[in-house]
């Protein structure tokens, strides 16, 4: 089974490395023989640590896709557009595409898995969500009869890496993530990641193949880390939590409601919870469904191997389909109502700077109370004008907490409101 290759970068590079040191073992297992005969790159001048003939490599990508040579073609470039033009005709070619891009599928994935139904080819993107761990294959699967009420994932591994390090080491948001840039787990342009574009991608995907809704990546509410200072990590901590940024999918909120939720952001998570423990730049995926009760898929959600790893299982999968004259088809999709965060709940952290005189506690729990918003707890730090009051509400909805947020800003006793994130997974 012939291979071509569109690009050989962290992930690229790393999978032609695996697939060299696994292929009589593949072989053994599934009776395909794999071959990369193609490789696309940009600059075939580059030195890349892969066993591959020197005249493999070609900057002509559309002549690896169309290379009657090539059977399958695996995608590993990126973007958005030209991607989209490579899968297209690779599929409209009645070739099988695997990918592990997901600004790819949440941009066109529902055009791209119609073109692969309607030519009976597989297009698989294990990869393209919380890289080395299977998820998409369990959950179009295994889990594909499961009521699931919602998914709750850290989703993308340079966040996680990045508040692992503010975390423990006391580490600076920008070393932090120049080093997860230096360990292959950020993007080409890591504001995707920070500022939860990437995970924002991977969460559509997995509405869609958890629900059956096509979500636009544009209709993802997402929010970033920049904003996470130290002072939060610390005061979480000491409230017993601990901050990730997490991905929320929810589905409707009655049998007949096929609307879905979907969020990226910043939260509090209790540290008794299963998602508290995922460190460094692992991913975890918390599956909560009505008939199997509590699932989490945990691995390693970025790097060159463990990514290489998700897409050469998929490769051997679209192989041994191809032999057969089979594939894997994504099923019915619809374009489902997203719900705007405002209608969303949650509980929430605020941290307010305030005038530290008698009284004031009073007119700002007052605020609460008038929006209906519940404090579960709360505490004052410092002094005079450094006072600052954190609270922990109970599950409000998040148009009263802006409500909440606008009055209390127009408070004279009010300095400034310092953060709002929001806690997840309590029990
Ligand atoms: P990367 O290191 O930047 O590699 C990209 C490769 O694509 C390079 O070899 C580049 O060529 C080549 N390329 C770029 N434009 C091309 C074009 N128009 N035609 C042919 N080749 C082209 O990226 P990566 O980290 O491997 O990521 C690749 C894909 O995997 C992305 O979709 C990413 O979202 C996804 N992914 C990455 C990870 C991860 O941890 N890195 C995890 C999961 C999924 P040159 O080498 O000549 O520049
Ligand atoms: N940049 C992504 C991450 C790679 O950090 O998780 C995996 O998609």
């Amino acid at each position: 089974m012939k291979l071509g290759l569109l690009g050989c970068g962290t992930v690229g590079g790393a999978l032609a490395r695996l697939l060299e040191s696994q292929r009589e073992t593949i072989a053994a297992r599934t009776g395909v023989h794999l071959v990369i005969t193609r490789i696309a790159v940009r600059d075939t001048g580059k030195s890349r640590d892969v066993a591959v003939a020197a005249d493999v490599f070609t900057t002509d990508t559309m002549s690896v896709v169309e290379d009657p040579d090539v059977d399958v073609v695996v995608e590993l470039m990126g973007g958005v557009d030209l991607a989209r033009d490579f899968v297209g005709r690779a599929l409209a070619l009645g070739k099988p595409v695997i990918t592990g891009n997901k600004a790819l599928l949440a941009a066109h994935g529902a055009e791209l898995y119609a073109a692969a139904d309607a030519a009976g080819v597989d297009l698989l993107f294990e990869a393209a969500v919380a890289g080395g761990i299977p998820l998409m294959r369990p959950l179009r699967e295994s889990l594909v009869a499961e009521p699931v009420t919602r998914v709750m994932g850290i989703i993308n591994g340079t966040t996680n890496y990045i508040l692992t390090k503010m975390t423990e080491e006391g580490a600076s948001y920008e070393d932090a993530l120049a080093e997860a840039q230096a360990l292959g787990y950020a993007e080409a342009d890591p504001t995707a990641d920070v500022e939860g574009y990437d995970a924002g991608a991977k969460a559509a995907i997995i509405a869609t193949i958890v629900y059956g809704a096509v979500v636009a990546h544009d209709e993802v509410h997402h929010e970033g880390i920049s904003s996470i200072t130290a002072d939060d990590i610390d005061v979480a901590r000491r409230l017993g939590y601990t901050i990730k940024a997490i991905a929320v999918v929810e589905g409707g909120e009655s049998e007949a409601d096929t609307s879905v939720a979907v969020r990226v952001h910043p939260a509090l998570v209790p540290l008794d919870h299963p998602l508290a423990s995922v460190r460094d730049s692992f991913n975890a995926i918390f599956i909560e469904g009505d008939a199997v009760g509590d699932l989490m898929f945990y691995g390693r959600g970025a790097g060159g191997g463990p990514t290489a790893s998700a897409v050469l299982g998929d490769v051997i999968d679209a192989a041994v389909n191809l032999t057969r004259g089979t594939s894997a088809r994504i099923g019915s999709l619809v374009t489902a109502a997203v719900r705007p965060v405002e209608a969303s709940s949650s509980a929430y952290y605020l941290r307010v700077a305030v005038i530290d005189r008698p009284g004031v506690l009073a007119r700002v729990a007052d605020v609460f109370g008038r929006h209906e918003v519940s404090i579960s707890s709360m505490e004052q730090h410092g002094l005079g004008d450094e006072a600052v009051l954190m609270f922990i509400t109970h599950v409000s909805s998040e148009a009263a907490v802006r409500a909440t947020l606008d009055e209390l800003r127009g408070l004279d006793i009010v300095t400034d409101i310092h953060s709002v994130i929001r806690v997840v997974g309590e029990a």
